[in-house]
């Protein structure tokens, strides 16, 4: 009866439908941003990161991180490329920030520490659209929102980036272009799709947005074709990180003006300046070889085509911090004290 089904649905969504989703624990929080401000050290915000062992205030373009870094706290272990975006804080009251810890996701390997959940899907959660997709190649880097985005209708164009006011570890669907208003019993999600039309040509551009193109339309929903400036379909790379805010849900520490009290590490409160930073560093043609496949998810790995670590060795890959400066407890400022102008 299986074999029979899945016959039949591979004739019929040849070449493959392969998706990954898997968790990566936090590689460092620190003030750096190779691809935006490369070489500057600290950078103008906070950063949560993970993935491989190469991240530093810059990363040469013309290094194969996949093949230089020799450590990830990702599952996947080919998988070296960094992920970052910028970090969550709670003001109180009284004018003092701390920082949100992140959690693991539902349905990733037991003892991910904070990190995020990673995606790479085809044209939607389960299909690939009958169409190749073409693995990132090295020094590929693209980001996704930017910090200065400051208005509600920018925010609303952006359909890669959403908040979910978390009801549980499990609620879905409901997805808001700025903060959630009321305290949510099991934190933020914040979510972050990538473009995934690529020119073909370019594996950066001056605003790091303009050799890719987005014809995503929200959530995993399947996404239009590709335009002839940008015909090349790449992996959709997604990424949801679980903000724990229990720990200030209690409204008495709230403003006293109903607002609501979460900052991101840029100085935004609205969640318009939510953004994501992508720098491959897949080893080989590893991802190649998954996007080639028609494995999902968990099924990918143990070599199937991917090789697996365990949370142990995901937790022991780390970095040194190179900004020497507190981010975690009580804060009089954020770090940085950066401004972000409201429209
Ligand atoms: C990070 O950059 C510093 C300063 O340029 C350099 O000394 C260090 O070796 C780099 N670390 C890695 C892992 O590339
Ligand atoms: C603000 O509140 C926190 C949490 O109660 C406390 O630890 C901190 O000392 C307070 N800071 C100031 C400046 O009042
Ligand atoms: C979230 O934070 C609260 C308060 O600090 C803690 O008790 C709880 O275990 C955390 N939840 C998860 C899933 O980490």
């Amino acid at each position: 009866m299986w074999t029979s089904l899945a016959v039949g649905l591979a004739a019929l969504v040849a070449p493959s439908q392969a998706g990954l989703r898997f968790g990566c624990s936090t590689l460092s929080i620190q003030r750096l941003d190779p691809i935006v401000q490369p070489g500057i050290n600290p950078s103008t915000h906070v950063h949560q990161i993970i993935g491989g062992n190469m991240f530093n205030a810059s990363v040469d373009p013309t290094i194969d991180v996949g093949n230089a870094a020799s450590c990830t706290t990702c599952v996947f272990a080919e998988d070296f490329s960094n992920y970052w975006t910028a970090t969550l804080y709670f003001k109180h009251r009284n004018g003092t920030y701390k920082r949100v810890k992140q959690y693991p996701n539902a349905d990733l390997v037991n003892g991910v520490q904070g990190g995020m959940t990673v995606y790479y899907t085809q044209q939607d959660f389960n299909s690939n659209g009958n169409q190749k997709i073409t693995a990132f190649k090295p020094g590929f880097r693209m980001t996704v929102g930017k910090p200065t985005t400051n208005t509600k209708d920018q925010a609303v164009k952006n359909t890669g980036i959403r908040y979910t006011c978390l009801q549980t570890i499990m609620t879905r669907g409901a997805e808001t272009p700025d903060f959630p208003t009321k305290p949510c019993p099991a934190g933020i999600m914040a979510i972050h799709h990538f473009p995934a039309c690529w020119d073909g040509k370019n594996l950066d551009s001056a605003d790091h947005q303009s050799h890719m193109y987005d014809t995503g339309k929200g959530g995993f929903q399947v996404a239009g074709p590709c335009p002839s400036s940008h015909p090349v379909r790449m992996p959709q790379v997604a990424l949801e990180t679980m903000w724990n805010t229990t720990e200030f849900n209690d409204k008495s520490l709230w403003p006293t003006d109903g607002s609501q009290p979460f900052y991101w590490s840029t100085d935004d409160d609205t969640g318009y300046s939510s953004h994501a930073d992508y720098l491959f560093g897949w080893k080989g043609d590893s991802l190649q070889k998954a996007m080639d496949s028609s494995c999902m998810f968990d099924a990918c790995g143990n070599g199937n085509p991917l090789k697996t670590q365990n949370a142990a060795q995901m937790n022991a890959c780390k970095i040194k911090t190179f900004v020497d400066e507190p981010v975690d407890g009580w804060l009089p400022q954020l770090p940085g004290a950066p401004s972000f102008i409201k429209a």
